[in-house]
Protein backbone atom coordinates (compact mmCIF):
# COMPACT_ATOMS: atom_id res chain seq x y z
CA UNK A 1 0.00 0.00 0.00
CA UNK A 2 1.28 3.23 -0.87
CA UNK A 3 2.31 5.53 2.35
CA UNK A 4 3.58 8.42 0.55
CA UNK A 5 3.94 10.01 -2.57
CA UNK A 6 5.83 12.90 -4.09
CA UNK A 7 4.35 14.89 -6.84
CA UNK A 8 6.01 17.73 -9.38
CA UNK A 9 4.12 21.34 -7.06
CA UNK A 10 0.77 20.97 -8.62
CA UNK A 11 -1.28 24.06 -9.80
CA UNK A 12 -5.28 24.86 -9.13
CA UNK A 13 -6.68 26.38 -12.24
CA UNK A 14 -9.86 27.35 -10.43
CA UNK A 15 -9.79 29.09 -7.06
CA UNK A 16 -12.07 32.43 -5.50
CA UNK A 17 -9.60 34.23 -2.77
CA UNK A 18 -12.40 36.94 -2.18
CA UNK A 19 -10.18 40.69 -1.37
CA UNK A 20 -9.78 42.30 1.62
CA UNK A 21 -9.14 41.13 4.81
CA UNK A 22 -10.21 37.02 3.65
CA UNK A 23 -7.22 37.14 1.45
CA UNK A 24 -4.66 36.36 4.47
CA UNK A 25 -6.67 33.41 5.25
CA UNK A 26 -7.09 31.84 2.16
CA UNK A 27 -3.84 32.88 0.21
CA UNK A 28 -1.70 30.87 2.68
CA UNK A 29 -3.80 27.69 2.47
CA UNK A 30 -3.48 27.91 -1.41
CA UNK A 31 0.27 29.35 -1.60
CA UNK A 32 1.28 26.25 0.66
CA UNK A 33 0.68 23.48 -1.81
CA UNK A 34 0.40 24.99 -5.27
CA UNK A 35 2.72 26.91 -7.26
CA UNK A 36 -0.43 29.04 -9.34
CA UNK A 37 -3.96 29.43 -9.58
CA UNK A 38 -6.49 30.40 -11.56
CA UNK A 39 -8.42 33.63 -9.80
CA UNK A 40 -12.37 34.14 -10.11
CA UNK A 41 -12.57 37.34 -11.04
CA UNK A 42 -16.53 37.34 -9.23
CA UNK A 43 -15.54 40.41 -6.66
CA UNK A 44 -18.02 42.62 -5.70
CA UNK A 45 -17.91 44.67 -8.38
CA UNK A 46 -16.54 42.18 -10.71
CA UNK A 47 -13.21 42.44 -12.01
CA UNK A 48 -13.31 43.64 -15.59
CA UNK A 49 -10.35 45.52 -17.12
CA UNK A 50 -7.03 44.97 -17.70
CA UNK A 51 -6.27 47.52 -14.86
CA UNK A 52 -8.42 46.24 -11.98
CA UNK A 53 -6.76 42.61 -12.78
CA UNK A 54 -3.27 44.04 -12.04
CA UNK A 55 -4.17 45.73 -8.66
CA UNK A 56 -6.02 42.79 -7.45
CA UNK A 57 -3.14 40.59 -8.05
CA UNK A 58 -0.83 43.22 -6.23
CA UNK A 59 -3.12 42.53 -3.46
CA UNK A 60 -3.01 38.45 -3.50
CA UNK A 61 0.93 38.72 -3.98
CA UNK A 62 0.65 41.16 -0.69
CA UNK A 63 -0.87 38.10 0.93
CA UNK A 64 1.83 35.69 0.23
CA UNK A 65 3.73 34.59 3.32
CA UNK A 66 7.44 35.36 3.11
CA UNK A 67 9.35 32.85 1.83
CA UNK A 68 6.00 31.15 -0.39
CA UNK A 69 6.39 31.37 -3.73
CA UNK A 70 3.02 31.60 -5.46
CA UNK A 71 1.77 33.30 -8.99
CA UNK A 72 -1.95 34.19 -9.31
CA UNK A 73 -2.95 34.31 -12.31
CA UNK A 74 -5.68 36.98 -13.39
CA UNK A 75 -8.79 36.53 -15.28
CA UNK A 76 -11.54 39.15 -16.66
CA UNK A 77 -15.19 38.53 -15.90
CA UNK A 78 -17.22 38.75 -19.04
CA UNK A 79 -20.13 41.04 -19.24
CA UNK A 80 -22.55 41.79 -22.31
CA UNK A 81 -20.19 44.92 -23.14
CA UNK A 82 -16.70 43.72 -22.24
CA UNK A 83 -14.66 45.95 -25.08
CA UNK A 84 -13.17 43.89 -27.60
CA UNK A 85 -9.82 46.33 -26.57
CA UNK A 86 -10.05 45.18 -23.45
CA UNK A 87 -8.69 41.66 -24.11
CA UNK A 88 -5.28 43.69 -25.89
CA UNK A 89 -4.91 45.43 -22.42
CA UNK A 90 -5.46 42.38 -20.48
CA UNK A 91 -2.59 40.08 -22.70
CA UNK A 92 -0.48 42.70 -22.29
CA UNK A 93 -0.94 42.65 -18.58
CA UNK A 94 -1.18 39.13 -18.40
CA UNK A 95 -3.71 38.08 -18.15
CA UNK A 96 -4.71 34.59 -19.17
CA UNK A 97 -8.46 33.92 -19.33
CA UNK A 98 -11.71 35.23 -19.39
CA UNK A 99 -14.92 34.01 -17.00
CA UNK A 100 -18.24 33.43 -18.26
CA UNK A 101 -20.98 33.33 -16.00
CA UNK A 102 -24.73 33.26 -17.32
CA UNK A 103 -26.50 36.09 -15.50
CA UNK A 104 -27.77 35.01 -12.18
CA UNK A 105 -25.91 31.22 -12.09
CA UNK A 106 -24.06 31.60 -9.11
CA UNK A 107 -22.43 33.65 -6.22
CA UNK A 108 -21.87 37.41 -7.59
CA UNK A 109 -22.57 36.52 -11.14
CA UNK A 110 -25.83 39.52 -11.46
CA UNK A 111 -23.26 41.19 -14.08
CA UNK A 112 -23.07 37.91 -16.16
CA UNK A 113 -23.89 37.31 -19.71
CA UNK A 114 -27.38 37.91 -20.58
CA UNK A 115 -26.91 36.56 -24.19
CA UNK A 116 -23.71 34.74 -25.24
CA UNK A 117 -24.35 36.21 -28.86
CA UNK A 118 -24.07 40.05 -27.02
CA UNK A 119 -20.03 38.74 -26.45
CA UNK A 120 -19.12 38.06 -30.06
CA UNK A 121 -17.13 40.73 -30.63
CA UNK A 122 -14.58 39.81 -27.40
CA UNK A 123 -14.88 36.35 -28.18
CA UNK A 124 -13.39 37.03 -31.42
CA UNK A 125 -10.71 39.33 -29.85
CA UNK A 126 -9.88 36.39 -27.19
CA UNK A 127 -10.13 33.76 -29.87
CA UNK A 128 -7.23 35.78 -31.83
CA UNK A 129 -4.69 37.12 -28.72
CA UNK A 130 -5.10 33.13 -27.43
CA UNK A 131 -7.21 34.23 -24.48
CA UNK A 132 -8.98 31.37 -22.81
CA UNK A 133 -12.18 31.53 -22.12
CA UNK A 134 -13.15 29.42 -18.81
CA UNK A 135 -17.46 29.04 -18.76
CA UNK A 136 -19.71 28.40 -15.98
CA UNK A 137 -21.85 25.58 -17.71
CA UNK A 138 -25.15 25.92 -16.38
CA UNK A 139 -28.33 27.70 -18.12
CA UNK A 140 -30.13 30.02 -15.48
CA UNK A 141 -33.70 29.60 -17.00
CA UNK A 142 -35.81 29.03 -13.81
CA UNK A 143 -37.96 26.14 -16.11
CA UNK A 144 -34.73 24.01 -16.13
CA UNK A 145 -34.33 21.50 -13.00
CA UNK A 146 -31.35 22.62 -11.24
CA UNK A 147 -30.12 19.12 -11.69
CA UNK A 148 -30.21 19.50 -15.41
CA UNK A 149 -28.67 22.92 -15.89
CA UNK A 150 -25.25 21.63 -17.01
CA UNK A 151 -26.33 19.32 -19.77
CA UNK A 152 -28.58 21.70 -20.92
CA UNK A 153 -25.93 24.35 -21.12
CA UNK A 154 -23.53 21.96 -23.27
CA UNK A 155 -26.60 21.59 -26.01
CA UNK A 156 -27.68 25.05 -25.64
CA UNK A 157 -25.03 27.10 -25.23
CA UNK A 158 -21.76 25.46 -25.26
CA UNK A 159 -21.85 23.68 -28.42
CA UNK A 160 -22.82 26.22 -30.30
CA UNK A 161 -20.74 28.82 -29.00
CA UNK A 162 -17.90 26.08 -30.49
CA UNK A 163 -18.71 25.94 -33.42
CA UNK A 164 -18.86 29.34 -33.62
CA UNK A 165 -15.30 30.11 -32.53
CA UNK A 166 -13.57 26.63 -32.91
CA UNK A 167 -9.96 27.76 -32.39
CA UNK A 168 -11.14 29.21 -28.91
CA UNK A 169 -9.67 27.70 -25.82
CA UNK A 170 -12.51 26.62 -23.28
CA UNK A 171 -12.39 25.20 -20.00
CA UNK A 172 -15.68 24.16 -18.71
CA UNK A 173 -15.17 24.59 -15.01
CA UNK A 174 -15.99 22.27 -12.42
CA UNK A 175 -17.78 19.46 -14.38
CA UNK A 176 -20.16 17.44 -12.39
CA UNK A 177 -22.11 15.11 -14.74
CA UNK A 178 -21.50 12.56 -17.29
CA UNK A 179 -22.98 14.20 -19.82
CA UNK A 180 -19.78 16.99 -19.20
CA UNK A 181 -17.27 14.29 -18.68
CA UNK A 182 -18.17 12.53 -21.85
CA UNK A 183 -18.63 15.19 -24.02
CA UNK A 184 -15.21 16.84 -22.71
CA UNK A 185 -13.47 13.91 -23.62
CA UNK A 186 -15.02 13.47 -27.43
CA UNK A 187 -14.09 17.29 -27.49
CA UNK A 188 -11.09 18.73 -29.80
CA UNK A 189 -7.93 19.89 -28.62
CA UNK A 190 -9.44 22.94 -27.48
CA UNK A 191 -11.87 22.10 -25.25
CA UNK A 192 -10.73 21.09 -21.62
CA UNK A 193 -11.96 20.85 -17.91
CA UNK A 194 -11.93 21.43 -14.25
CA UNK A 195 -12.79 19.11 -11.44
CA UNK A 196 -13.15 19.71 -7.98
CA UNK A 197 -12.31 17.62 -4.94
CA UNK A 198 -15.43 17.65 -3.42
CA UNK A 199 -17.10 16.84 -6.61
CA UNK A 200 -14.75 13.49 -6.91
CA UNK A 201 -15.79 12.69 -2.81
CA UNK A 202 -19.32 13.16 -2.62
CA UNK A 203 -22.56 12.54 -4.02
CA UNK A 204 -26.11 15.04 -3.74
CA UNK A 205 -26.67 13.26 -0.52
CA UNK A 206 -23.83 14.78 1.24
CA UNK A 207 -26.31 17.98 1.35
CA UNK A 208 -28.84 16.50 3.26
CA UNK A 209 -27.41 13.83 5.37
CA UNK A 210 -28.88 14.01 9.11
CA UNK A 211 -30.34 17.44 7.95
CA UNK A 212 -29.60 20.06 5.63
CA UNK A 213 -25.75 20.58 5.44
CA UNK A 214 -24.98 24.19 3.91
CA UNK A 215 -20.99 23.64 3.75
CA UNK A 216 -21.89 20.64 1.13
CA UNK A 217 -23.48 23.01 -1.08
CA UNK A 218 -22.06 24.72 -3.71
CA UNK A 219 -22.80 25.64 -7.69
CA UNK A 220 -22.63 23.84 -9.49
CA UNK A 221 -24.69 21.20 -7.27
CA UNK A 222 -23.42 18.19 -6.24
CA UNK A 223 -25.04 15.32 -8.26
CA UNK A 224 -26.19 11.28 -7.78
CA UNK A 225 -24.04 9.07 -7.77
CA UNK A 226 -23.17 7.84 -10.95
CA UNK A 227 -21.60 11.33 -12.13
CA UNK A 228 -19.66 11.36 -9.50
CA UNK A 229 -18.48 7.51 -10.08
CA UNK A 230 -18.38 9.22 -14.03
CA UNK A 231 -16.60 11.99 -12.50
CA UNK A 232 -13.77 10.07 -11.23
CA UNK A 233 -13.35 8.03 -13.86
CA UNK A 234 -12.73 11.30 -15.87
CA UNK A 235 -10.10 12.29 -13.47
CA UNK A 236 -7.60 9.27 -13.15
CA UNK A 237 -8.80 8.47 -16.71
CA UNK A 238 -5.09 9.86 -17.63
CA UNK A 239 -6.40 12.06 -20.07
CA UNK A 240 -5.11 15.39 -20.52
CA UNK A 241 -8.20 17.11 -20.84
CA UNK A 242 -9.20 16.64 -17.52
CA UNK A 243 -7.19 18.74 -14.78
CA UNK A 244 -7.24 20.38 -11.26
CA UNK A 245 -9.14 23.22 -10.64
CA UNK A 246 -10.64 23.05 -6.40
CA UNK A 247 -13.33 25.71 -6.82
CA UNK A 248 -12.22 26.76 -3.05
CA UNK A 249 -14.97 29.37 -2.50
CA UNK A 250 -15.12 30.63 1.05
CA UNK A 251 -17.97 32.21 2.75
CA UNK A 252 -18.20 33.92 6.30
CA UNK A 253 -20.09 30.63 7.94
CA UNK A 254 -23.00 32.78 9.14
CA UNK A 255 -23.44 33.03 5.39
CA UNK A 256 -24.13 29.40 4.67
CA UNK A 257 -25.85 28.77 7.77
CA UNK A 258 -28.56 31.30 6.57
CA UNK A 259 -32.28 30.74 5.16
CA UNK A 260 -30.71 31.40 1.53
CA UNK A 261 -27.05 30.39 2.49
CA UNK A 262 -24.73 30.84 0.06
CA UNK A 263 -23.21 28.49 -2.61
CA UNK A 264 -19.36 27.41 -2.54
CA UNK A 265 -17.87 24.54 -0.30
CA UNK A 266 -14.07 26.05 1.05
CA UNK A 267 -11.38 23.22 0.10
CA UNK A 268 -8.29 25.07 0.04
CA UNK A 269 -6.56 24.53 3.53
CA UNK A 270 -6.79 20.72 2.29
CA UNK A 271 -7.51 20.21 -1.15
CA UNK A 272 -4.77 18.09 -2.08
CA UNK A 273 -5.55 15.97 0.60
CA UNK A 274 -8.51 15.41 -0.45
CA UNK A 275 -7.64 14.77 -3.38
CA UNK A 276 -5.53 12.53 -2.71
CA UNK A 277 -7.83 10.81 -1.00
CA UNK A 278 -10.65 10.22 -4.02
CA UNK A 279 -7.68 9.39 -6.34
CA UNK A 280 -6.59 6.60 -3.82
CA UNK A 281 -9.84 5.33 -3.58
CA UNK A 282 -10.03 3.93 -6.58
CA UNK A 283 -6.68 2.65 -6.90
CA UNK A 284 -5.20 5.85 -8.98
CA UNK A 285 -2.44 7.22 -6.93
CA UNK A 286 -0.23 6.99 -10.03
CA UNK A 287 -2.69 9.13 -12.40
CA UNK A 288 -2.36 12.31 -9.67
CA UNK A 289 0.50 13.96 -10.91
CA UNK A 290 -0.48 14.37 -14.43
CA UNK A 291 -3.99 15.51 -13.40
CA UNK A 292 -2.87 18.22 -10.48
CA UNK A 293 0.53 19.06 -11.68
CA UNK A 294 1.26 19.29 -15.67
CA UNK A 295 -2.51 18.94 -17.86
CA UNK A 296 -3.60 22.30 -16.89
CA UNK A 297 -0.35 24.04 -17.55
CA UNK A 298 -0.16 22.53 -20.71
CA UNK A 299 -3.38 23.17 -21.47
CA UNK A 300 -2.96 27.00 -20.93
CA UNK A 301 0.13 26.75 -22.98
CA UNK A 302 2.09 27.76 -19.40
CA UNK A 303 5.50 25.98 -18.49
CA UNK A 304 4.92 22.80 -16.11
CA UNK A 305 6.36 23.71 -12.81
CA UNK A 306 9.92 22.04 -11.15
CA UNK A 307 9.26 22.26 -7.75
CA UNK A 308 7.62 19.06 -5.54
CA UNK A 309 5.36 18.71 -2.45
CA UNK A 310 5.28 15.24 -0.69
CA UNK A 311 1.80 13.76 0.59
CA UNK A 312 1.62 10.85 3.17
CA UNK A 313 -0.85 8.39 3.99
CA UNK A 314 -1.10 9.92 7.31
CA UNK A 315 -4.64 11.07 9.51
CA UNK A 316 -5.32 14.55 10.56
CA UNK A 317 -7.89 16.35 11.44
CA UNK A 318 -8.32 20.26 9.81
CA UNK A 319 -9.36 22.77 12.22
CA UNK A 320 -13.43 23.96 13.15
CA UNK A 321 -12.80 26.56 11.62
CA UNK A 322 -10.66 29.76 10.67
CA UNK A 323 -10.65 33.74 11.15
CA UNK A 324 -12.25 35.27 7.91
CA UNK A 325 -12.25 38.96 8.37
CA UNK A 326 -14.51 39.99 10.68
CA UNK A 327 -16.25 36.32 10.51
CA UNK A 328 -15.64 32.60 10.73
CA UNK A 329 -14.60 30.48 7.65
CA UNK A 330 -15.84 26.97 8.57
CA UNK A 331 -13.97 24.63 5.84
CA UNK A 332 -15.18 21.02 4.07
CA UNK A 333 -14.66 18.17 6.74
CA UNK A 334 -13.67 20.57 9.56
CA UNK A 335 -13.34 18.22 12.51
CA UNK A 336 -13.34 15.32 10.17
CA UNK A 337 -10.26 13.24 9.68
CA UNK A 338 -8.17 13.04 6.57
CA UNK A 339 -6.16 10.33 5.41
CA UNK A 340 -4.07 12.14 3.62
CA UNK A 341 -1.82 14.51 4.71
CA UNK A 342 0.83 17.52 3.23
CA UNK A 343 4.42 16.98 4.21
CA UNK A 344 5.98 20.45 5.65
O1 LIG B 1 -20.41 27.24 -5.39
C1 LIG B 1 -19.94 28.18 -6.00
N1 LIG B 1 -19.38 29.23 -5.37
N2 LIG B 1 -20.02 28.17 -7.33
C2 LIG B 1 -19.65 29.23 -8.06
O2 LIG B 1 -19.73 29.16 -9.25
C3 LIG B 1 -19.20 30.47 -7.40
C4 LIG B 1 -18.65 30.21 -6.09
C5 LIG B 1 -18.46 31.46 -5.23
O3 LIG B 1 -17.94 32.44 -5.75
O4 LIG B 1 -18.81 31.41 -4.06
ZN1 LIG C 1 -15.92 28.96 -8.98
Amino acid sequence: MTREITLTRPDDWHLHVRDGAALETVVPHTAAQFARAIIMPNLKPPVTTAAQAVAYRDRIRSAVPAGMAFEPLMTLYLTDNLPPDEIRRAKEAGVVAVKLYPAGATTNSDAGVTDIRKTYATLEAMQREGILLLVHGEVTSPDIDLFDREAVFIEEQLMPLRRDFPELKVVMEHITTKEAAHYVASADRYLGATLTAHHLLYNRNAIFTGGIRPHYYCLPVLKRETHRVALVAAATSGNPKFFLGTDSAPHPAHLKEHATGCAGCYTAHAAMEMYAEAFDAVGALDKLEGFASFFGADFYGLPRNTGTITLRKESWTPPESFAFGEAELKPLRSGEALPWRLAV
